[in-house]
């Protein structure tokens, strides 16, 4: 056989759309207001920071490969056994790793869609077919799902509460889904938003976990805890899940101050508690705001809104996205979530939620 003329890429990759993150700069604005990426509206705790900064004079040592403390520390506040516990540089991370060790190709990977393209990615990048299942209101479907299960079907992937929607499956749909699946299809539920959620039908994955062989649960730092720069995450599993997920990590796939600055946030009871009552306050505030202009909202769990503008050219998402581009206020096209009618807005301080509100009404009466 002849050799390639050139280096070839495993199957699946060149058929990847680049992920393309939110936009962070506005041109000619020091700081512009930045809702475009679900990062926290308050920022990480204090004692986050503190513990980060402190960290600067070891920077040479290589991080504890076991995440011991970490691990430890998430276990007594969630009530779980940290040996179940595999962290990660980001739930993206994890999310990578569990298609790497279940995944491949012959093998399909189910995922919402609208749910968060990491899946999709993830899924071709390992040489998997991705499959997007229909949703019902842009919610995920269980027996959409269900219905799409084959013998290649090895991952489901579901965001719970879910981005870009920020809709959610409640506890007893999605065990009933659960239930549903052959015992070698791995459920792994994403639950980056969970600490957002205040609905009692509402569970992150944590009990199915407990009693299923095949659910993991995958947590980050990244959202309420406001450390997405350092990139952390967590997955709990099943023992053999986190057996497999632990020989094919890297050593040292956390770094040292991201597992200080974790341990502190998580800690930091009272930090988390105020971004929560934040969102509680704000959620209502913007989804209400924007509803009294006659836009069209996704009743949302989590720290953001998917609004869905007019079609006419002139109230357009686009129009809607360059006209608060100009007033310096990053939000999120959702064309690359199939989309393109929506706006996704981060939930920010309260300043930025009146500023963004006050421009889309502006905006909307331009005529
Ligand atoms: C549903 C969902 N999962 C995972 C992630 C990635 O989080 P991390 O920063 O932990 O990689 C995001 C980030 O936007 C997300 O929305």
């Amino acid at each position: 056989m002849a050799a390639a003329a050139a280096p070839v890429p495993g199957p699946g990759i060149l058929d990847i759309a680049p992920y393309v993150g939110g936009e962070s700069k506005a041109e000619g604005v020091e700081r512009p207001i930045r809702l475009a990426s679900n990062e926290s509206a308050l920022g990480p705790s204090p004692k986050a920071v503190a513990a980060y900064k402190a960290l600067a004079g070891e920077i040479h040592r290589y991080p504890d490969g076991s995440a011991t403390e970490l691990r430890a520390a998430l276990g007594r506040h969630h009530a779980l056994d940290p040996a179940r516990i595999v962290c990660g540089a980001g739930s993206d991370e994890l999310i990578a790793l569990l298609q790497r060790a279940y995944a491949g190709p012959g093998t399909e990977v189910l995922y919402s869609r609208h749910g968060f393209l990491m899946y999709p990615i993830g899924a071709l990048a390992v040489g998997a077919t991705p499959v997007a299942v229909p949703e019902r209101s842009l919610t995920a479907d269980a027996d959409g799902f269900l219905a799409r299960v084959t013998e290649r079907t090895r991952l489901v992937f579901i965001a719970n509460p879910n981005n870009p929607t920020g809709t959610y499956l409640s506890a007893e749909e999605m065990a009933r889904l659960h239930a549903g699946l052959p015992p070698n299809v791995v459920l792994a539920i994403d639950a980056a938003y969970a600490e957002f959620v205040n609905r009692n039908d509402y569970e992150a994955g944590i009990a199915l976990v407990n009693r299923a062989p095949n659910v993991v649960m995958l947590r980050t730092f990244s959202k309420i805890y406001a450390l997405a720069g350092l990139r952390l995450g967590w997955a709990y599993c099943p023992p053999a899940i986190a057996d497999v997920l632990n020989r094919i990590r890297g050593p040292f796939n956390v770094s040292a101050p991201a597992l200080a600055a974790g341990l502190a946030a998580i800690e930091d009871v009272a930090a988390l508690a105020r971004a929560r009552a934040h969102n509680d306050e704000w959620l209502p505030w913007l989804s209400e705001r924007l509803q009294a202009l006659g836009l069209e909202l996704t009743p949302s769990v989590g720290n953001f809104v998917l609004v869905r503008l007019p079609d006419e050219p002139r109230h357009n998402a686009d129009a809607a996205f360059a006209f608060l581009q100009s007033r310096a206020i990053l939000t999120r096209l959702m064309g690359g979530y199939g989309l393109p009618q929506c706006l996704r807005i981060t939930i920010g301080t309260g300043a930025e939620m009146e500023a963004v509100a006050a421009a889309l009404a502006e905006f909307m009466a331009a005529s």
